[in-house]
């Protein structure tokens, strides 16, 4: 086997955090160098516990390192309890110890001293807000040189009508921080964006997720458990039958890009007034523009996204016992 891919993962768990950080679990390519974590779908204490959980469920050798607890404006938001739950996990019962401690240093430090530690050889793949990654730069602003790409779950251009998913014109990760959204997208690291545009045409519907359930094992079974609540939020907002495929799509997009077809442009985020936490390509390609020109995915293989997380996760007959 080749050189191996080496990955931050930076999230806020999450039922489909959880689902990503599975997928890559499971990727014999990817190196994981670390799991930073950061507020977002529950208060940052409840996404670092149940980061420690799932790296202890899925043996990881990675560490856990606590992240942001708020956006680098001082918001604390609301954690969306409609849609992951109380505990950000389906409200499965969970151990009273996650298992494992969280490493010593912080989640911006540790992604500053990874990224000098291998030059250009480092994947930050981040699915929750990006205050982390706004921090690390704000801190130690030679790093966009040193990463190799960044790809970010997060933002909505109105591809395929689809917009915002907590206002008309916001995602979720995006409207959480926009301030570090913006500062992220528009640093001199090559960015790949992931957002509504590619995740709302990608749908986990019950057979599939039946035929996880069946053929992977306890990851399979885990999954099934931590989605009941996330599968009735969706259900509520008229995806009659499964969810969308948010964080899990990035992870795709980190190991097959050819799944997913780009536009390429700079990328701005309104950080305040009624649009708040909107993505926007900066002014018509030609015009000038201070920013980097970062990369958009508009389509996807839906059907390939599917196709390579069940792959993935499936437990071979020979090890499952039957
Ligand atoms: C994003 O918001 C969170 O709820 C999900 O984990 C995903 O990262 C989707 O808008
Ligand atoms: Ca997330």
């Amino acid at each position: 086997m080749g050189t191996l891919k080496k990955v931050i993962f930076d999230t806020d768990p999450g039922v489909d955090d959880a689902m990503a950080l599975m997928l890559l679990a499971r990727c014999a390519e990817v190196e994981l160098l670390g799991v930073c974590t950061v507020f977002g779908n529950g208060h940052i204490d409840t996404t670092t516990r149940n980061a420690l959980f799932l790296a202890e469920r899925l043996g990881l050798a990675a560490g856990v390192y606590r992240g942001a607890g708020a956006a680098l404006d001082g918001t604390v938001h609301a954690p969306p309890v409609h849609v992951h739950g109380r505990n950000a996990l389906g409200d499965i019962e969970l151990p009273p110890q996650p298992g494992r401690d969280v490493a010593p240093q912080g989640a911006h430090e540790f992604i500053v001293d990874t990224l000098r530690r291998h030059p250009g050889e480092v994947s930050l793949l981040a699915v929750g807000p990006l205050t982390n990654l706004a921090l690390a730069l704000r801190s130690a602003p030679d790093i966009a040189e040193l990463a190799r790409e960044v790809v970010v779950m997060g933002g909505a251009f109105g591809h395929h009508g689809h917009s915002g998913n907590v206002s008309p014109f916001a995602e979720a990760n995006i409207y959480c921080d926009p301030v570090a959204a913006d500062e992220v997208f528009a640093a001199r690291w090559p960015v790949t964006i992931v957002g509504l545009d590619v995740t709302h045409q990608t749908v986990m519907s019950t057979p599939y997720l039946r035929a996880l359930a069946r053929e992977s094992g306890e990851l399979g079974a885990l999954i099934w458990e931590i989605s009941r609540v996330y599968q009735a939020f969706y259900r509520g907002t008229g995806v009659t039958d499964g969810f969308y495929v948010h964080d899990a799509s990035a992870v795709a997009c980190l190991l097959a890009p050819a799944l997913f077809g780009t536009v390429r442009s700079p990328v701005a985020v309104d950080t305040q007034g009624e649009t708040v936490g909107r993505t926007r390509l900066e002014p018509a390609p030609g015009a000038a523009s201070a920013r980097p020109v970062q990369t958009v995915c508009v389509e996807v293989d839906s059907a390939g996204v599917l196709e390579l997380y069940r792959e993935r996760l499936r437990v071979p007959a020979s090890d499952s016992g039957g």
